[in-house]
């Protein structure tokens, strides 16, 4: 996790402050744009999703950070995740990261037994802890290892199944070889994010890889990848005029009304100001309600401000400020402070 950490705050330190408190421009697509709120490990937990359906609107699907095997079954931490009582939300889906059919269907059986009816498959993870033992965007450089899956996931399962993938692990040629073989099956739709795996979240996103996917690929497609604005994502509507389907994921964390914004909805800068506060009191309740140790809710609440600080101007300031605080009390009260300096 500590790497994942040091990723985010890297590419942070390479964004410029959001400002959610300007005139929110028009998108120009005639057909709505379809929203999904895209897997983030550690950060759009169950907590999250529910207390933003609760205080925002405008996402359309919900993707659980993928769940994974040890030792021939569902490790445990990630109950709570999949639980159907924390996925009230329209359209959620269960993401699996596995190294061969066997994990993959043991997951699938969790996940078909609880009720769901479409999981998703990640071919994306850029980690060496994951791809090391084969799993994420590691399968990536295999078609014939994805095929072997998706042959036995599709003759085992009742599932409906999707993939989220990377353009490759460490080439971009090697999504042409992967295109062919997802083509064979029955998918619901790809997701891409057109990185290598080796660029982690760095660099440029290779929009000759989404074209590429784009011009080959027989499933619905959705892109993903830094769109931090509402004016990013008319960039990219523009490049890709075709797609309707967009997956945002740190973009949201950053500005929860950016979907709102995508989509044109207007709402005043008191009411903004109110729904941020709405949202971070349902978190901080939640997270408060499901832990028993004071410093485990601490921590979780240091975790949401690396991304959340984004929401106010003077974002280095008040995340430094967030991670000195000793106690919820104190916490508390540094909080309460920002917000009033919004209000
Ligand atoms: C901290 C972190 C955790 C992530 N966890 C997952 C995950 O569990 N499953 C997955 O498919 N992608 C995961 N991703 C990748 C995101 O879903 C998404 O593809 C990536 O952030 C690019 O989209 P964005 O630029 O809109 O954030 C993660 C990314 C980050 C930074």
């Amino acid at each position: 996790m500590n790497i994942v950490f040091a990723e985010t705050v890297y590419k942070l330190s390479k964004c410029s402050f959001i400002c959610i408190f300007k005139p929110m421009t028009e998108t120009i697509s005639q057909n709505t744009p379809i929203i999904y709120l895209a897997p983030l490990q550690g950060f759009t937990d169950h907590v999250y999703r529910k207390a933003y359906s609760e205080v925002f609107e405008k996402i359309d699907k919900w993707f659980i950070p993928y769940i994974s095997v040890k030792n021939g079954s569902i490790l445990k931490k990630y109950l709570k995740e999949i639980q159907v009582e924390n996925n009230r939300q329209n359209n959620v889906v269960p993401q699996v990261l596995g190294k061969n059919p066997e994990e993959i269907l043991i997951l699938s059986k969790v996940l078909e037994d609880m009720g769901y009816m479409e999981i998703n498959l990640n071919l994306g993870c850029p980690y060496p802890m994951v791809t090391n033992r084969g799993m994420g965007s590691g399968l990536l450089p295999y078609p014939e290892k994805i095929k072997i899956i998706l042959d036995e996931f599709f003759s085992k399962s009742k599932l409906k199944l999707s993939i989220k993938m990377r353009a490759g692990f460490d080439s971009p040629q090697e999504i042409d070889k992967v295109i062919p073989v997802i083509n064979q099956f029955p998918l619901t739709e790809v997701v891409l994010h057109p990185r290598i795996a080796t660029q982690l979240y760095k660099g440029e996103v290779l929009d000759s890889a989404f074209i590429h996917a784009m011009q080959n690929l027989k499933h619905p497609l959705v892109y993903n990848g830094d769109i931090f604005s509402s004016e990013d994502f008319m960039k990219r509507q523009l490049k890709f005029p075709e797609i309707n389907f967009w997956m945002l994921g740190r973009g949201i964390l950053m500005n929860p009304f950016l979907p709102m914004e995508i989509k044109n909805i207007q709402i005043s800068d008191q009411e903004k100001s109110q729904k941020l506060q709405d949202f971070h009191n349902r978190i901080l309740e939640l997270y408060s309600d499901k832990m028993d140790n004071e410093g485990n809710v601490l921590n979780k609440m240091k975790q949401f401000w690396i991304y959340f600080s984004y929401v106010f101007p003077n974002q280095k300031k008040n995340l430094k400020t967030v991670k000195k605080a000793s106690s919820i009390k104190k916490y508390s009260e540094v909080v309460k402070k920002m917000f009033w300096e919004i209000a």
